[in-house]
């Protein structure tokens, strides 16, 4: 019989969710040798992205309980599985919404992993990054660039590479107007993104006390919702070429449509159920469109964090010991974070 340390079982401290609507639980998870083409990581920081309320709240299907929520993972390779060929021990590397993917599904075949209709997703239904250790399938791992530190990545694995990917794939070019609605954890490396892509960025967000954070950021412009007609700011401007959506509530999202360009589009990367209401005159007279984005693979994360230690663009980052997890979660509800709560271990 093998003791615990010839299997190299780990012990791994972890806060868990077991059931909607339950407090996250720090309790122990044994985390063994990896399969096949896995690597087991030493978790050195994970943000807290708002989505982590999808298991933590219960509001999204498939949500595998007990489960370990976040998805805004960096980590050492600690563990290499035998059939790995990329990764070595020591590697620093980050997993994000993207945890593993079937390939076999059209989706896959065609490349397209993160549509993938088995996606297994950190904090969903399978263990994510509120842990000491966790276990992931190199080819979903992004290598992390040396200029970024831990922390500081960590929310580019889901809050960066949603918003740079979305900004690059939206059809805007350099010197349009952009405008980024939300200044939360997605909203302001949107507004970074977005300029550093030299785009003319306009940043929406409610109240005054994000100005100043705006303008640090890279807006050139902002309005506040709370005080200001958006869809007549936008139209005094001649209309915005792009408008990202980062919020969490969808009839905040439906006065970008007015303010857009002909041609405009609306990019929806916030996460609400509830209905956006829109008429089709609002859409054909102006040619306008809308279009959603979600996240992107292991090769979008690298290329966001290169064009990052590029460029300059770094979240805005409160930092908890993991022990004050729930601390860390509460204050990113609260919407007080400023901008994104990171647990570090
Ligand atoms: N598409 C994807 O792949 C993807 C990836 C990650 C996250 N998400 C989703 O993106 C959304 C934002 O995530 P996050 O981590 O950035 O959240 P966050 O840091 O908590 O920020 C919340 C944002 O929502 C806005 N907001 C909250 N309540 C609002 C209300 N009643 N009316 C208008 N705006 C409101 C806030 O606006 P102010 O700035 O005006 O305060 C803030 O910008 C969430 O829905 C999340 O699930 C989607
Ligand atoms: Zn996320």
């Amino acid at each position: 019989m093998k003791t615990a340390e010839q299997l190299k079982v780990r012990t791994a401290s972890v806060a868990e969710v077991t059931k909607p609507g339950a407090k996250l639980e720090v309790t122990k998870r044994e985390i063994g040798l990896p399969s096949s083409r896995h690597v087991i990581l030493k978790i050195q920081a994970c943000g807290i992205c708002h989505s982590d309320s999808f298991p933590i709240e219960g509001h999204f299907p498939g949500v595998k309980y007990p489960v370990v929520p976040g998805h805004e993972i960096v980590g050492t390779v600690e563990e290499v599985g035998p059939d790995c060929k990329r990764l070595k021990k020591g590697d620093r590397v980050g997993v994000g919404w993207h945890g593993g993917h079937c390939a076999i599904c059209p989706s896959c075949r065609s490349g397209d992993f993160i549509t993938c209709s088995s996606l297994e997703t950190p904090g969903i239904n399978i263990d994510g990054g509120y842990a000491e250790y966790a276990s992931f399938p190199e080819e979903v791992c992004a290598m992390v660039p040396k200029q970024i530190e831990s922390a500081e990545a960590a929310p580019l694995l889901c809050a960066g590479i949603t918003t740079f990917n979305a900004l690059r794939h939206s059809g805007a070019r350099p010197g349009d107007l952009v405008a980024i609605l939300g200044l939360g954890g997605l909203g302001h490396l949107g507004v970074q993104f977005a300029s550093k892509m030299g785009f003319n960025t306009v940043a929406i967000a409610r109240g005054d006390d994000k100005a100043p954070f705006a303008k640090q950021l890279g807006a050139k412009l902002y309005i506040n919702s709370e005080r200001q007609n958006v869809a007549e700011e936008l139209k005094k401007l001649g209309g915005v070429k792009v408008a990202l959506a980062t919020v969490t509530n969808a009839k905040a999202m439906t006065p970008l449509i007015d303010g857009l360009a002909i041609d405009g589009r609306l990019v929806v990367v916030g996460a609400d159920v509830e209905p956006m209401q829109i008429s089709p005159v609002q859409l054909l007279m102006g040619r306008r469109s809308v279009s959603g984005w979600p996240s992107g693979t292991a090769k979008d994360s690298e290329e966001c964090l290169e064009f990052a230690a590029l460029t300059g663009v770094r979240p805005l980052i409160e930092r908890f010991p993991f022990k004050n997890v729930n601390e860390a979660y509460e204050r990113m509800m609260s919407g007080k974070a400023r901008f994104r709560a990171v647990i570090e271990f």
